[in-house]
């Protein structure tokens, strides 16, 4: 599929109308860092789509007033969002030819704390580009579902690269990639259910909270910086290449490899970070402090805790339901969250 075929049908009837949506977040295992042109990313990814870190948006589309963007986060206006999705409205008009045709009113929460430093982006607009897709069907008569779903997450991209993967459930693939039919640089696909093994299907993600509050370098400097990074195009290289093991681990049900793997796609982003110039360091002492003992833990007992990283100081740890998550939700709460700011964790699963 091209660009070409999620161009906007020129035959609409507009009217007001509410729609509602809610979308998860994801937490990528083979990282997506670097990007090229229009949000196509420099080399694919893969995700795990979250249960309990929603987006619940609403979109109020209001005929017969000029073109603005109010936006609420948790019942307080947010300007500097507004001008944002606006910006992002009118880049996507060819997509959705009636989108500049009224205001919009626009009240979102997330159910995970706003300070948490949990990437809302991902979540946000996923939840936004699936209502834009129901105000599309109303507009212009019903797509099917998967085509509607495969535009949502057209669209999510064009706002923020990773809430492509948001619109499905389970493991996602975002960018072109031989190992994963039907992948593309365009939206996200779901990795075929049948080549996971079981063990990967009940999983654990714990998110530590190591520091709340705003990051010292957004996504979008951060992905900025890889085109003068002179490891850059290793490092992508690497990750399309990391593609071949993972796909035989997730078949396989590979444990000890999947943690190695896994563990060193977050080592990498942040070996990125440092090697930017500007460097840059995301991670905390509290993050480093939890990786030590993670790596402790797993030498000690042999349990299957690791963890991975995103573009913050927060630490995901990830293990599954095998019969081992007692003692490692034990060893989580007497260890590690002293390491959080305020024993802050959101505990959450992977959704299958
Ligand atoms: O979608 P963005 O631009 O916020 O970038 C997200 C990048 C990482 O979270 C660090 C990795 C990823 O693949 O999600």
């Amino acid at each position: 599929m091209t660009t070409q075929d999620f161009i906007g049908k020129e035959n609409f009837t507009i009217h007001t109308q509410t729609v509602s949506e809610s979308c998860p977040s994801n937490i990528a295992l083979i990282k997506y860092w670097g990007k090229y042109a229009d949000q196509i990313p420099a080399n694919p990814s893969i995700s795990y789509t979250l249960n309990h870190c929603k987006t619940n948006t609403s979109m109020e589309f209001i005929v017969d007033e000029a073109f603005s963007v109010q936006t609420f986060l948790a019942g307080n206006e947010e300007v500097k969002f507004a001008e944002k999705i606006e910006k992002y409205f009118k880049n996507i008009e060819q997509y959705l030819p009636w989108i500049l045709k009224g205001k919009y009113v626009i009240r979102t929460e997330n159910t995970f704390p706003h300070s948490s430093g949990i990437a809302s982006s991902a979540s946000g607009f996923g939840a936004i580009a699936k209502c834009l897709m129901a105000l599309d069907a109303s507009f212009t008569g019903r797509n099917s579902e998967e085509e509607s779903l495969r535009k949502a997450s057209f669209l999510a991209r064009l706002g923020s690269g990773s809430a492509c993967r948001s619109l499905y459930n389970g493991l996602v693939v975002w960018g072109k990639t031989d190992e994963v039919e039907e992948s593309s640089d365009l939206f996200g696909v779901q990795y075929p259910d049948d080549e996971i093994h079981e063990v990967f299907k009940n999983f654990n993600d714990w998110v530590l909270l190591i520091h709340e509050g705003q990051k010292s370098v957004s996504s979008t400097v951060g992905h900025g910086l890889m085109n003068t990074n002179p490891y850059a195009e290793r490092r992508f290289q690497e990750a399309r290449e990391n593609f071949v093991p993972m796909k035989e681990i997730l078949k396989n049900g590979d444990m000890e490899r999947f943690i190695k793997l896994v563990e060193h796609e977050a080592l990498t982003l942040h070996a990125m970070m440092m090697m930017s110039d500007p460097a840059f360091i995301l991670m905390k002492t509290g993050t480093l402090e939890v990786i030590n003992k993670i790596w402790d833990f797993r030498r000690e007992t042999r349990l299957p805790l690791f963890f991975t990283l995103d573009a913050g100081a927060n630490v995901h740890l990830l293990f599954p339901n095998n019969g081992s998550e007692e003692q490692i939700k034990a060893f989580i709460e007497a260890e590690l969250l002293q390491h959080t700011q305020k024993n802050g964790v959101v505990k959450d699963v992977m959704k299958f």
